[in-house]
């Protein structure tokens, strides 16, 4: 008997609901090829329900979001509502009060996918980056003073702990280690302005580094960074940055993969709950027409199980999501793909079950 697995799944808003109804089929498909159980609880939250409710998360359904082995989000995101309220109410408060410390966004381009990058391919674009995800920009602190007159003063600071720069950077060098394709992991900071900031985190991936012999170190600035990702993307293997610079660059990132029809994410605390989600928003405008790209949120799938021990469900997965990519898809954007969201599905679970 294989193990069965407790997963809470948030659809959420706009392509949501229809994405991960897709991403469910291909988990479903996986766990009856590798005899495992996932069983799903359905979680009404997003801007829907905060527009009939006044509710976004209440402590009770946070509890029990916290009693799953993993959580599998579609999107958040209303165009009726006001932008910062969901991503702090849900999004954000989910990551925190999980202590999902890491958010882990491979960067891979598949073959027969396009990439707006000139004489780059499949070989070279082929890399993880490790986004801290508690802290940093995002950990909310600062002030306003003086609102809405000329005076006003507007402060957001970035907070660095050494507990949390120290369990990312770990976290990062295992990860370079399992990966173990070019044992590279690149520091991305701003040490030559962001003084104090940078140079806690450049001390702290020194020191552990000495940890790991067999992983290789480089430094760049986040800039330069955004640069070779664009030119020399083929040069990174694994990256490790703070929250701010790794939303910036996993954007990026979904871009040079062929957007974010296919590119999904990981919000992990290896020694609590985690969740999965496709990292494009909501899309408004594509929402129920059945040409949204599913490709994305079943790969977060795909995530889940590595992450929660099936992995050769997890690589079942991406393998049937190349072969459709390359047989089967016209395009991954949305509303080119040649095919209908279920249809993409579909398809992918048939992969599965051959
Ligand atoms: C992401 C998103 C979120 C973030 C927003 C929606 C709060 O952009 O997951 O990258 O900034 O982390
Ligand atoms: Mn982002």
């Amino acid at each position: 008997m294989g193990k069965s697995y407790k997963i809470a799944v948030i659809p959420g808003d706009g392509t949501g609901p229809e994405v991960i109804a897709e991403g469910i089929k291909v988990l479903d498909a996986a766990s009856a090829k590798f005899g495992f159980t996932l069983e799903y609880t359905n979680y009404d939250l997003g801007g829907k329900h905060y527009k009939a409710t006044g509710e976004i998360l209440d402590d009770e359904t946070l509890e029990k979001l916290k009693k799953a082995d993993a959580i599998f989000l579609g999107a958040i995101g209303h165009p009726d509502v006001k932008p910062g309220i969901l991503e702090k109410g849900l999004l954000l408060k989910l990551r925190f009060s999980c202590d999902q410390y890491i958010n882990l966004r491979p960067v891979r381009l598949y073959e027969g996918v396009n990439t707006p990058l000139k004489d780059k391919g499949p070989d070279d674009i082929d890399f993880t980056v490790i986004r801290e995800n508690t802290e940093g920009l995002y950990a909310g602190a600062g002030g306003v003073l003086k609102y809405g007159t000329p005076d006003e003063v507007a402060i957001q600071e970035s907070i660095n702990t050494r507990k949390g720069v120290e369990r990312c950077i770990r976290f990062a060098f295992e990860y370079t280690r399992q990966r173990n394709k070019h044992k590279k992991l690149t520091l991305c900071g701003k040490t030559n302005v962001l003084t104090y900031a940078f140079d806690l985190w450049e001390r702290t991936f020194n020191e552990v580094a000495g940890e790991y012999p067999d992983i290789q170190t480089d430094y760049a600035h986040v800039d330069a960074i955004c640069m070779w990702m664009v030119k020399n993307p083929e040069w990174f293997d694994v990256i490790v940055t703070d929250n701010m610079f790794g939303d910036i660059i996993t954007d990026l990132g979904a871009m040079i993969q062929g957007g974010m029809g296919v590119a999904a994410g990981g919000n992990i605390n290896p020694e609590g709950v985690s969740m999965f989600e496709p990292i494009g928003g909501s899309a408004p405008k594509y929402t129920g027409k059945g040409v949204i790209n599913p490709i994305a949120a079943i790969m977060a799938g795909s995530l889940m199980l590595a992450h929660i021990g099936e992995q050769a469900g997890a690589k079942a997965i991406e393998d049937a999501v190349m072969k459709t990519i390359k047989n089967d898809m016209k395009s991954v954007e949305a509303g080119k793909m040649g095919m209908s969201t279920t249809q993409v599905g579909d398809c992918v679970a048939s992969y599965i079950n051959d």
